[in-house]
């Protein structure tokens, strides 16, 4: 059966550093349903040729070691481009009559991807929705929509609710892209693919857990649009929630789209809210020296580019022990990890009081999610011929080690996915909306009275001085390592 992938926003960036890579490498490992076709819309004006010209140039970039032109040649015969303005009824009428000239009276499952600036999405699914283009008389229809999905709770309501007049939500696909990263999916490997996690993957066990997303670069060109967002919406509501979320939830009775996100959703509904006093305890956000300075950034902005939060969540498993989510642009390194830090023995029989032990010697389990991806499982061992003096080392577990290959953008398992009506690693319009409702009180706060300091931060460096110092007054510290890169 034909599919059909139509790419709304095909001059965009997403499209060609992203979309059109993943699909010509899903092409050339023959993992596309056979006679799939990607259509490009936009209002710029190209031809078929122009457009498969351009993704040439930019897919040889992004696609590195991997490109080669003989499947290139084979994957662009079926890239088509039909120029319109898909937020008006004449645009999308034409699109249809395009699409079904390709389909030549076959029934077809088509992908409507939505990487268009989010101001049109409301527009183009309501278009789509006028022109019959969600009905399955035809063939399967599908919509995956890119983030940012609202910009706080009351527009995620509102998408929500202008998508689902049109599309069933069994049909819509809303992307984070952290979850289609092979590390994130196989931190629910690690969890409820082995036995010996899970029994101590509790308050029983574990002390705090520590959620990093570091990114070296600063925010550059994205300057102006990155200020009306910042970090908490532009990070946190997605990503570092969605890792939140696979790292505490319960194991689903099967791997299957509900079954999953039930179990993430609860994890959500039992996060803490905060209020009053909470904000400026249990909040820190910084500004990384500079940013001010960037073009297109207003005078005096108070946009944060980093932000660390202390999430409880209030369940059997986790009470009590709590998830420090923390993310930032210009910091010391690249780096997403996840760090489960576990209690101290209940008796230290070998601290000899030369090396008092601290809570950084109990024992820790690191889930490098990018760019070294792999686990390190930390443990105390006796140094020989010392005493009975201890040290931490490691198992240290390595992807690139053990296996061969490049690490596949997470784009691909998506869009295959998506292709094949698998919704498991896609959000599900409850959990963006409980999301967002964790992170739109704090940005109200973060404008009033309970907020805490903004502080700048060098550029290069772990966040600002108070992140350090609000751990230590908790007794705790972050696991401050740039990742080795074998
Ligand atoms: C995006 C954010 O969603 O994720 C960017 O908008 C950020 O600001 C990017 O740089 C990080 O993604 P990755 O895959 O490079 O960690």
């Amino acid at each position: 059966m034909p599919h059909q992938v139509v790419i709304f926003g095909a001059s965009g960036d997403l499209t060609s550093r992203k979309l059109i890579p993943a699909l010509y490498l899903l092409s050339r490992k023959n993992r596309l349903p056979k006679e799939t076709k990607v259509i490009g819309v936009s209002r710029t004006d190209f031809s078929h040729e122009a457009w498969r010209n351009e993704l040439l140039a930019t897919t040889k970039k992004f696609a590195g070691s991997e490109f080669d032109e003989a499947s290139w040649n084979t994957f662009a015969a079926n890239v088509f481009y039909h120029a319109a303005d898909a937020a008006e009824s004449d645009g999308i009428q034409s699109l249809d009559r395009f699409l079904k000239e390709l389909e030549a009276g076959q029934t077809s499952t088509r992908l409507y991807y939505l990487s268009t600036s989010p101001k049109l999405y409301e527009q183009i699914i309501a278009q789509l929705g006028a022109a019959g283009m969600a009905e399955e008389s035809q063939g399967t229809r599908r919509i995956v929509i890119e983030k940012p999905f609202g910009t706080d709770l009351s527009s995620a309501k509102r998408l929500n609710l202008s998508t689902h007049k049109v599309f069933d939500e069994k049909q819509v696909y809303r992307i984070d892209h952290y979850l289609g990263k092979e590390t994130v999916q196989n931190l629910l490997v690690l969890r409820f693919a082995n036995t010996i996690f899970e029994p101590i993957w509790n308050r029983n066990y574990i002390d705090h857990v520590q959620i990093t997303v570091a990114e070296e670069v600063d925010v550059g060109r994205r300057a102006g649009c990155y200020d009306g967002s910042g970090v908490l919406r532009d990070m946190f509501q997605n990503h570092l929630l969605q890792l939140l979320m696979i790292t505490a939830m319960e194991a689903p009775s099967r791997f299957q789209a509900d079954f999953v996100r039930d179990e993430k959703v609860k994890v959500l509904r039992a996060v803490r809210p905060l209020n009053g006093s909470d904000y400026a305890r249990d909040t820190v956000r910084g500004q990384y020296d500079g940013y001010l300075q960037a073009e297109g950034v207003p005078q005096g902005s108070q946009t944060a580019t980093f932000a660390a939060l202390k999430l409880q969540v209030d369940n059997w498993r986790w009470s009590g022990v709590p998830f420090y989510l923390r993310s930032g642009k210009a910091m010391s390194c690249r780096t997403t990890q996840i760090v489960i830090q576990f209690r101290q023995p209940p008796h230290m029989l070998f601290a000899d009081g030369a090396r008092p032990a601290t809570q950084c010697d109990a024992n820790r389990l690191v889930v490098q999610i990018q760019p070294a991806e792999g686990i390190q499982l930390e443990f105390q061992t006796k140094v020989p011929d010392a005493g009975m003096r201890l040290r931490m080392t490691d198992l240290d577990f390595s992807f690139q080690r053990e296996f061969t290959g490049v690490m596949p953008d997470s784009y691909q398992r998506l869009l295959l996915d998506a292709l094949n009506g698998d919704a498991s690693l896609f959000a599900r319009s409850d959990e963006v909306e409980l999301a967002w409702g964790i992170i739109d009180p704090i940005l109200a706060a973060w404008q009033s009275d309970d907020a805490p300091p903004l502080d700048g931060y060098p550029k290069g460096d772990w966040g600002p001085d108070r992140s350090d110092k609000w751990m230590h007054e908790q007794g705790r510290q972050w696991f401050d390592v740039c990742p080795v890169l074998h």
